[in-house]
């Protein structure tokens, strides 16, 4: 019997010390593109990720923010999950490895591994790294950790150790058999090397810290965090349980075919993952595919070095598809790159507002106008022209360019490969002149003028289904436009030139781009300003109480600050709100920011004292028109500078469609200055 083919694809699982930022972002929609892509194929796939709760470093984050660690573990998982649902990002599962399902087939494997004579009892002292936590060749008290270089911290204990020392052979023979298991090549080589210079057995137990998953039959032990993370790919598909369909499904899904990671859990993957896997018997993983870092101002994203920008910001001003294009197209896949909001506005702005969205809106619009919204039939003889059917070469050469790169992980190019066909059909709309031809009288002409917008609507047709994958929300749209019903329906395998439905009916049509205005990134600075200084201390708070996506077109709320610890369900306590302390303020003056077209410098009196506050309202208000009304103040906001001064507190608004234009917030009756809002 024929079997469909499968495939399945994994992210890391995050650790939920910190709130997800782009960095977290950035895997998990590029593992999303390729799964809408294989889904488009026919493929049967499952597309899995998930947040790692356990160990010392999430244990010494609760207590910090004075939780319990499962307290705290759910509220970053739930801030997370709300993440990659507003990112609409299409998972099949998401694990968490404190459920039940997990912990179970961790023990599992840990029995496994014992039964069949890899695990034993020792004695570990040396270093180790909380951060990473990774043990480490490093000597002595507070020496550095060679990855990280945070202090070390010395620990002697009782362990059970796997002998990894036993599997540096195989693993060689292994990445010698299997040479695309690792890739790019230059990670490959490291693993190779690191592998080659010895391999020492791997503690894999704690005793000295409750967080974690018990060792089965002795409870004083919890199992290392690594072997109880990289479990997640199997154990989220069924492996340890006892339910028939779960063992099934984990037939049918495992081996994974692509593990995605950042670059720096390569050596986890593609030495200890494997080791432990030969150990049990179970089948390797087919690829691990490590990817390079998203760099804030040259460094790293990353919550330490607290230079992160969260998805949130982008998805507020941009929307969704903006922020997986610019990941996707100015970043080469596998290298570091660069994150700036001046770059994203930009290709913005070229690449969709100017390229895509102009090349949408104006073949439709002219077939609107000129065909009553109705395709038209092209012409086989008179009017038809060689440029007619370079388009068409043009889009043949995508079809095939776009799949053979994408498929091979080199989306930059991919993309480019689709615009090249953009940019031609933007080139030949210009030279043919349908609007000229338009004007023409005679069947010669109207003929001509049919030929040029079906050309140009089917290339629209086709490259709409080939980046659906990347840019999933506006190809939805011009699918409809197109008249072609539901993108995901679509078969790509069969995607070819012709298939435009000759007199098919276009569908409402809309821009899908507006083009972002020179606020843009202001805006998106000022947002990232005011989420880094005002989100109270959990790191839950930002994403889960993120204001929906201006793209479904809800006011957020300007107020994104203080956002209190929300529970799964997204619920605070009162208690929670009534931190905020929301005041009645009178505006005694008001003045424009230098350099800074959208801030205003406020005197707020709120009762017991006046306050200086910078808001963000210049674009919707004239500063002498605020002199003497009264505006809602959070109060209790801890200061913070914005282009050199400070401001103390923030000045509550509604944000208002598209562009987040700012309502401030005020009363109907006359309220006292300095009135506690409640
Ligand atoms: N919990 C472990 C992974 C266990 S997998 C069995 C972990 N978690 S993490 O929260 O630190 O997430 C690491 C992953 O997030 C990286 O491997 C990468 O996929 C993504 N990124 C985090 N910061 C990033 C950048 N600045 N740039 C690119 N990816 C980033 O490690």
């Amino acid at each position: 019997m024929h079997k469909a083919p499968k495939f399945y694809i994994t992210t890391p699982i995050y650790y939920v010390n910190a709130r997800p930022h782009i960095g977290h972002a950035y895997t998990t929609l590029v593992c999303d593109a390729i799964a809408r892509r294989k889904r488009m194929l026919g493929v049967d796939t499952f597309f899995l990720t998930g947040t790692d709760e356990h160990g010392q470093k999430i244990e010494r984050s609760a207590t910090a923010a004075g939780k319990t660690p499962q307290q705290f573990a759910d509220e970053v998982s739930a801030a997370f999950r709300a993440l990659f649902d507003r990112m609409n990002i299409k998972y099949d599962d998401f694990i968490r490895t404190t459920e039940p399902r997990h912990q179970q087939g961790v023990q599992e494997l840990f029995k496994r591994l014992q039964k069949k004579g890899h695990i034993y009892k020792g004695t570990y002292t040396g270093q180790y790294c909380v951060f990473d936590e990774l043990y480490v060749d490093a000597t002595g008290p507070g020496a550095p950790c060679p990855e990280c270089g945070r202090p070390t911290e010395t620990v002697s204990e009782d362990n059970y150790f796997f002998k990894l020392s036993a599997f540096a052979d195989k693993l060689l023979k292994l990445y010698e058999e299997q040479p695309d298991l690792i890739r790019p090549e230059a990670r490959r080589n490291e693993v190779i090397a690191f592998v080659k210079s010895g391999l020492r057995d791997l503690s894999i137990s704690r005793s000295t810290f409750k967080w974690g998953i018990p060792v089965p039959g002795d409870r004083k032990h919890v199992i290392y965090v690594w072997l109880d993370a990289l479990s997640n790919y199997c154990t989220a598909i069924g492996f340890g349980s006892e339910d028939k369909a779960a063992q099934e499904k984990f037939k049918h899904y495992w081996p994974a075919d692509v593990h995605m990671i950042g670059k720096e859990i390569i050596r986890f993957h593609c030495v200890y993952w494997p080791a432990f896997l030969m150990a049990a018997e179970i089948p390797l993983p087919k690829s691990v595919i490590a990817h390079g870092w998203l760099l804030f101002e040259e460094s790293k994203m990353s919550k330490t070095r607290g230079n992160i920008v969260r998805a949130e910001t982008v998805i507020d001003v941009l929307g969704n598809d903006a922020l997986r294009y610019f990941l996707l197209r100015e970043i080469v896949f596998g290298q570091d790159g660069s994150f700036s909001f001046d770059a994203l506005v930009q290709r913005y702005n070229s690449d969709l507002a100017n390229d895509l969205g102009n090349l949408s809106s104006r073949t439709l619009t002219m077939i609107g106008r000129y065909f009553d919204g109705t395709v038209p039939y092209p012409s086989a003889t008179a009017a038809h022209k060689k440029a007619d059917d370079t388009v068409k070469q043009q889009a043949e050469i995508a079809i095939s360019e776009f799949g053979q790169l994408f498929d091979d992980y080199q989306f930059s190019r991919a993309l480019e490969a689709a615009w090249s066909l953009v940019s031609s059909v933007n080139k030949y709309l210009v030279e043919q002149e349908p609007w000229i031809v338009a004007e023409r009288e005679g069947q010669e002409n109207r003929s001509r003028l049919a030929t040029i917008l079906y050309t140009s609507a089917e290339a629209l047709r086709i490259v709409t289904a080939l980046v659906h994958p990347v840019l999933p929300e506006s190809t939805a749209n011009i699918w409809q436009q197109l008249g072609l019903g539901d993108i995901t329906k679509f078969d790509l395998t069969s995607l070819k030139w012709g298939q435009l439905p000759l007199s098919g009916k276009l569908g409402k049509i809309t821009p899908v781009f507006p083009r972002a205005d020179k606020s843009a990134v202001e805006r998106m600075t000022q947002m990232e300003q005011e989420r880094n200084h005002t989100s109270a201390p959990s790191p839950a708070a930002a994403p889960a109480s993120a204001a929906p996506a201006s793209q479904s077109g809800t006011p957020s709320p300007q107020v994104t600050s203080a956002q209190p610890a929300a529970t799964p369900d997204g619920k605070i306590s009162i208690d929670d709100f009534l931190k905020v302390e929301l005041r009645v303020g009178l505006v005694k003056a008001a003045e424009r920011v230098k350099g800074a077209d959208r801030l205003l410098r406020l005197e707020v009196d709120i009762g017991t004292e006046v306050r200086q506050v910078v808001a963000g309202i210049a674009l919707a208000y004239e500063p002498e028109a605020l002199v003497g009304r009264k505006v809602v103040l959070v109060a209790n906001l801890q200061p913070r500078k914005l282009r050199g001064l400070e401001s103390n507190g923030m000045i509550v608004a509604a944000s208002v469609g598209e562009e987040g234009k700012p309502v401030l917030a005020g009363f109907l009756e006359d309220v006292p200055v300095g009135a506690k809002l409640k």
